[in-house]
């Protein structure tokens, strides 16, 4: 099996959803050209991928679990913007090109984010259609969650209040579950709830994009300090220049490296027993090892 190709159709259909979406809707002033300014701007779309695959791994459709797909990207898109803003991360580059806030100004990247995040639960309703909809509303309710104040947005408080005092490992640990793993781990979630899988099979996939979440944090805070921007996409020396407390200050590089090994080692041991997952096995090892 070529995972690359499989890789690469998945992130085209992600492309053509994402880019054709709103083409519907009622235009007001720039607000859609920021929403997709943004959207398009070519993320690794590693989360909509694992929405995809997990409901291919639990035997559904993927075509019914693209808007599914499409939900998470659009939360997560949002919270980069919002992450860029001056009162927050104050980045001037994302995804290679400037930020939102810098192209369109500070109300409209905050309306653009706004919209975004209401957008993913439109699509989730609105492409719904021969899905139960005890499926849709356990998705409404799952990403809902990893998104609020219990999800993505608690871990972005608390990173900011790292900002003012250097947190203990196990603080950034919550921090990290929350701010980045809350919406990846939704992701995969997202997958099994589409496809009707089983308890077991969803709590494996909780466990594997558990693990996996936290790799990717921990990777995200060393190529903060070990790349450059240009590969990247997104500015280096953010953290340090926000004070912030990050794997990399607690840790040092050495040990970062050896726990992204060690996070995604767990994350492919989460599916013993389980059939399908060679795709995931490989993305995780991939993920690993990601240069951007
Ligand atoms: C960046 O996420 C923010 C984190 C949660 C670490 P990604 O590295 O997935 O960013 P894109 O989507 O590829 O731009
Ligand atoms: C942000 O984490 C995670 C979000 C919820 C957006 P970072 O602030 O480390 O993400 P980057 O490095 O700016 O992509
Ligand atoms: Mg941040
Ligand atoms: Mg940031
Ligand atoms: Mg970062």
């Amino acid at each position: 099996m070529d995972y690359n190709k499989l890789l690469q159709e998945d992130c085209a259909l992600v492309e053509d959803f994402l880019s054709k979406c709103f083409a519907k809707r009622a235009k007001y002033g720039q607000i859609y050209e920021a929403m997709q300014y943004s959207l398009m701007a070519g993320g690794k779309r590693i989360r909509p991928v694992l929405t995809l695959e997990t409901c291919r791994m639990c035997g559904g459709d993927v075509t019914a679990a693209l808007p599914f797909a499409c939900a998470v990207e659009m939360v997560h898109t949002y919270s980069l913007i919002h992450d860029d803003l001056p009162c927050m991360d104050d980045d001037d580059l994302r995804r290679g090109k400037p930020t939102n806030h810098k192209v369109f100004g500070e109300a409209t990247a905050v309306l653009a984010g706004d919209a975004l995040l209401t957008a993913a639960f439109e699509i989730m309703c609105e492409y719904a259609d021969g899905i139960e909809p005890g499926r849709v509303l356990a998705a409404v309710d799952c990403l809902s969650h990893a998104a609020g104040a219990a999800g993505m947005i608690g871990g972005q408080m608390l990173d900011m209040d790292g900002e003012s005092r250097t947190l203990s490992l196990e603080e950034l640990e919550l921090l990290q579950s929350l701010k980045t793993g809350a919406l990846i781990r939704a992701a995969a979630e997202l997958g099994c709830i589409v496809a009707g899988g089983d308890e077991a099979t969803r709590q494996a996939v909780r466990q594997y994009a558990q693990c996996v979440g936290r790799a990717f944090q921990v990777r995200d805070d060393m190529l903060d300090v070990t790349s450059s921007a240009q590969v990247l996409g997104k500015p280096i020396g953010s953290d340090a220049e926000n004070e912030k407390s990050t794997f990399v200050s607690a840790l040092g590089l050495e040990r970062c490296g050896q726990l992204v090994d060690q996070l995604t080692e767990q994350a492919i041991t989460a599916f013993n027993g389980l059939e399908n997952t060679e795709f995931h096995i490989w993305l995780a090892r991939l993920m690993a090892g990601r240069e951007y």
